[in-house]
């Protein structure tokens, strides 16, 4: 284990991304409870976080000096660089010019953690203030023209700063520097990797759960789905799925999780076909929020109907993930996100919680999929709301519009993937504006509805830009939906980012 400490700066997952891929195991601690975390863990190495404050200011984060005691090695980076600097009396400074992007990186010697880069390499610098004096017994490693002190180290005490971000990209070495702390400094393995987990967690999960009995609200979105068929590997038909098909769902979706789930993977499936009864209480109302509540009570009540059908049940398996219950360095509370992907399962119900993906990212996630043999649609399926196209369908919702949802969002899906931009784009669907407009088809004068294309790209849904599909292939998407989707006129793409928009259109 290595333990990432999170003094608050923007990177911070994607160095535990990077320390991932070196097939390393990590976790994120807030700084203020770093010291305790430490001790109780007994990590491998240690890796400062960069953070937005300056070591001088007054509330600066800071960590307790034992930490460089306890013979376990340290790599800070950036504000982690700095404070460490600080700590041992080096000395830290406004730096006269700030740097800011790709500056070359002059090396004194390609060996240990600077082992098999080259001399003059380009790195990736984002600072205001920069370790201006190297602290006793610490050898400068790197310099930039601006920095003369860009890499530091005490290889007798194994401390290791450095002012530039290898966590990044454009640090074309940072993966290779990554690595060299893990492995030449720290000693590591590198023995994690999803086939692993997937065993171990396998095993686990039969040891805890033995014969008892798994409930699992299934949507089919990437989470749930890796989690079912994790489960299911270990305890076969003691766990039961209930997937809830609010009849909102996208065109053949409901059966593609039936044949997925319930044929190729065998699972006790039940799949429950509201659809009607979602629409009859859907009937009539306009108002977003108000949509979103009654979706949600009614899937909670068609859910606790099931359930209560099937007897004795012990757990609850949820497809909680890492980034859902990181604690971050920045919250003062450091608040817990509880998080619900079926959007708020009854609080009164009195199960204990199965989490088996909470220790992983997104996309080790999709790697324990493919590694148990699942569908590339469902492994790599873009995010999907809750709510599904009931947000999609602006304002009162009804048949014929969910119809044009479905067909024009099936176009343009298959159209995305056809040029190979499905994994390029974060999210891309179509929404219906509640609107009419003229048009002219044959020698006809038409009143039809408009289709909007939403495409974003984004890497965690918090904010995002729209995606810049080319010309030629947004052509091609909105003839089609025109010709082959009845009561289509007009096709118009959203070109807002977020914020100030939202990815959804409700
Ligand atoms: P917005 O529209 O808020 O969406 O920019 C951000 C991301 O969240 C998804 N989303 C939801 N997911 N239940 C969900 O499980 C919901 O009620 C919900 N609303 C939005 C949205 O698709 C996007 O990926």
């Amino acid at each position: 284990l290595v333990l990432i400490v999170d003094f608050g700066g923007q990177y911070n997952q994607l160095i535990a991304r990077r320390v991932r891929e070196a097939n390393v195991y990590c976790e994120i601690v807030p700084y203020k409870k770093a010291l305790k975390r430490i001790k109780e863990k007994n990590p491998i190495g240690i890796i400062f976080t960069g953070g937005p404050a300056s070591v001088y200011a007054e509330n600066a984060p800071t960590i307790e000096n034992e930490v460089f005691e306890l013979g376990i090695p340290v790599l800070g980076i950036c504000y982690g660089g700095q404070l460490m600097a600080k700590i041992f009396d080096g000395k830290v400074n406004k730096a006269p010019s700030r740097e800011y992007g790709k500056i070359q990186l002059n090396i004194a010697k390609n060996k240990d953690i600077f082992k098999d880069i080259e001399d003059k390499s380009v790195c990736w610098m984002s600072h205001t203030d920069f370790i201006e004096v190297a602290p006793e017994g610490f050898e400068i490693t790197a310099t930039t023209d601006n920095c003369p002190v860009a890499a530091m180290e005490n290889k007798e005490k194994k401390l290791y700063a450095v002012q530039f971000h290898p966590e990044v990209e454009h640090t074309p070495f940072g993966k290779q520097f990554i690595k060299n702390f893990l492995y030449e400094i720290c000693g590591c393995s590198g023995n994690w990797t999803m086939h692993n987990f997937a065993q171990k967690t396998i095993k686990e999960i039969k040891e805890k759960v033995g014969d008892k009995k798994v409930l699992c609200a299934l949507s089919g979105g990437v989470d749930s789905s890796v989690a079912a068929v994790l489960v299911h590997k270990a305890i076969g038909d003691n766990l039961t799925c209930i997937f809830v098909d609010h009849g909102l769902l996208r065109k053949n979706e409901g059966d593609e999780v039936e044949a997925v789930f319930g044929e190729k993977f065998n699972m006790n499936l039940i799949r429950v076909n509201a659809g009607e009864r979602f629409l009859g209480r859907l009937k009539g109302v306009t108002d977003p929020e108000t949509k979103r509540k009654i979706i949600g009570e009614e899937f909670i009540r068609v859910f606790e109907e099931e359930s209560s059908k099937l007897g004795e049940i012990d757990y609850l398996l949820q497809g909680t993930i890492y980034p859902d219950v990181i604690e971050s360095g920045t919250d003062e509370a450091a608040v817990i996100k509880s998080h619900h992907n079926v959007g708020g399962l009854p609080e009164d119900m009195h199960f204990d919680l199965i989490e088996p993906l909470r220790q992983l990212f997104k996309d080790e996630v999709r790697k324990v999929g493919e590694e148990l043999g699942m569908p590339k649609e469902i492994v790599w399926r873009q995010p999907f709301p809750g709510p599904g196209l009931a947000i999609r369908v602006l304002g009162e919702i009804t048949e014929e519009k969910l119809k044009i949802v479905r067909e024009s969002d099936a176009i343009l899906r298959e159209e995305i993937k056809k040029a190979g931009l499905d994994r390029e784009i974060w999210q891309y669907f179509t929404a219906l504006p509640n609107m009419k407009s003229v048009g002219v088809m044959g020698d006809e004068r038409t009143y039809s509805h408009t289709v909007g294309i939403r495409a974003v790209t984004s890497t965690d849904g918090m904010t995002s830009d729209w995606a810049r599909i080319p010309y030629d292939v947004l052509e091609k998407i909105s003839n089609r939906i025109v010709n082959e989707v009845d009561n289509v006129n007009r096709i118009v793409y959203d070109i807002t980012s977020k914020p100030p928009s939202t990815i959804e259109w409700e």
